[in-house]
């Protein structure tokens, strides 16, 4: 699913550059935490628990670190990232220093009006992922944002009919939201949007009360194999590679064996410039000492980001890439 901002054939230029920066051990995949302050109140994650004196050692910009990476893909997320006022500026400097690449952003949308939203577009943001688990109002309790599910339903629509060319969910699977997975799909659809799917981890913060365990495999295959029919038919809502999706149920029965690949493919960066391999390892270095991390042995998470970076590149990821969803 591809950007309004962007032709189909962009998407050979985008590929040669994935095929650059995968010859050359460089991450395809840059997420700017540029924040990790955040006004939710999620169980799953206790970025919201960062104090707000935090603010005062966040980087004014990410310029220089975009350009150092240069990847094809560049994700501002945090925290929440639109608690940033100073975002647009951030968004446009990156924009500018950076060739070819797509930049996104993770947000809850609780703080999202269609104006903030014409802002970032007209800032350079290419794609705006809007993180929706349910439906209904356990999203918004999940959240700790009353009004949030009705809030998001909203805005969607009004940012499609204003021109903003990419609008995704991102979605992730919980043993107590699987029957929510193709609604969703069908809501998105609706609406001219797209779905991201990622898999619930505790490692975030310990909660396991969301886990998917050896006991909802049977659920989860179920509603993967719709979810895997669906796509078959109409190319250009779910945005991930069938490979993600078909192995998922192997990561819950523990039959990954795979090194994860987080840091080689995928690099994190913290709001004071610190690298870190993926979200939930420690920072590491300062961003100038950065070097490439090696795979490792890792698999308390399954991540699309994880997942997508163990998929291979075919023909169909091609075509799922390039494809927009029709309205349903
Ligand atoms: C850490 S959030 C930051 C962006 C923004 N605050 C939001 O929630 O959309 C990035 C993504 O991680 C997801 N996430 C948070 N906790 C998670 C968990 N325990 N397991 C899997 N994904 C999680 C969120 O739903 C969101 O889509
Ligand atoms: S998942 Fe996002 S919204 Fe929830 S606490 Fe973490 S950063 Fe905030
Ligand atoms: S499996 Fe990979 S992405 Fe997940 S926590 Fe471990 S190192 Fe990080």
């Amino acid at each position: 699913m591809l950007s309004s901002r962007y032709k189909p054939w962009h998407v050979p230029l985008f590929m040669g550059k994935y095929a650059w920066l995968r010859v050359r051990q460089r991450p395809v995949l840059l997420n700017l935490e540029v924040t990790m302050r955040c006004n939710a109140r999620c169980g799953f994650c206790d970025y919201w628990k960062t104090p707000a004196s935090a603010k005062a050692d966040e980087l004014k910009e990410f310029t220089d670190i975009a350009r150092r990476f240069n990847p094809m893909m560049i994700t501002f997320t945090g925290g929440e990232p639109t608690l940033r006022r100073d975002l647009e500026d951030i968004v446009t400097a990156v924009r500018d220093a950076t060739t070819f690449s797509y930049l996104a952003m993770i947000t809850h949308g609780g703080m999202l009006t269609l104006d903030r939203a014409k802002s970032l577009w007209d800032a350079g943001l290419d794609q705006f992922n809007i993180s929706l688990d349910y439906l209904d109002g356990r999203h918004d309790d999940a959240r700790g944002i009353p009004g949030l599910t009705a809030k998001i339903m909203d805005t969607v629509p009004r940012m499609k009919a204003a021109g903003i060319g990419s609008v995704r969910f991102n979605t992730v699977l919980k043993h107590d939201n699987l029957d929510q997975m193709l609604p969703l799909v069908h809501k998105a659809a609706s609406m001219g949007a797209g779905v991201n799917f990622s898999v619930y981890t505790d490692a975030k913060n310990g909660n396991e009360n969301h886990l998917l365990r050896d006991q909802h495999v049977r659920a989860l295959e179920s509603v993967i194999d719709q979810l895997l029919e669906y796509k078959r038919k109409n190319r250009g809502v779910i945005t991930n590679s069938d490979h993600y999706l078909s192995e998922i149920p192997r990561w819950v029965k523990g039959l990954m064996t795979a090194p994860c690949p987080s840091g080689t493919t995928t690099v994190h960066v913290d709001p004071q410039g610190k690298v870190r391999r993926c979200p939930d390892f420690p920072p590491d270095v300062d961003w100038k000492q950065w070097t490439p991390y090696a795979a490792i042995k890792c698999d308390d998470c399954f991540y699309a980001c994880r997942g997508e970076a163990q998929a291979p590149m075919r023909l169909s990821r091609v075509l799922d890439v390039m494809a927009s969803p029709k309205i349903t």
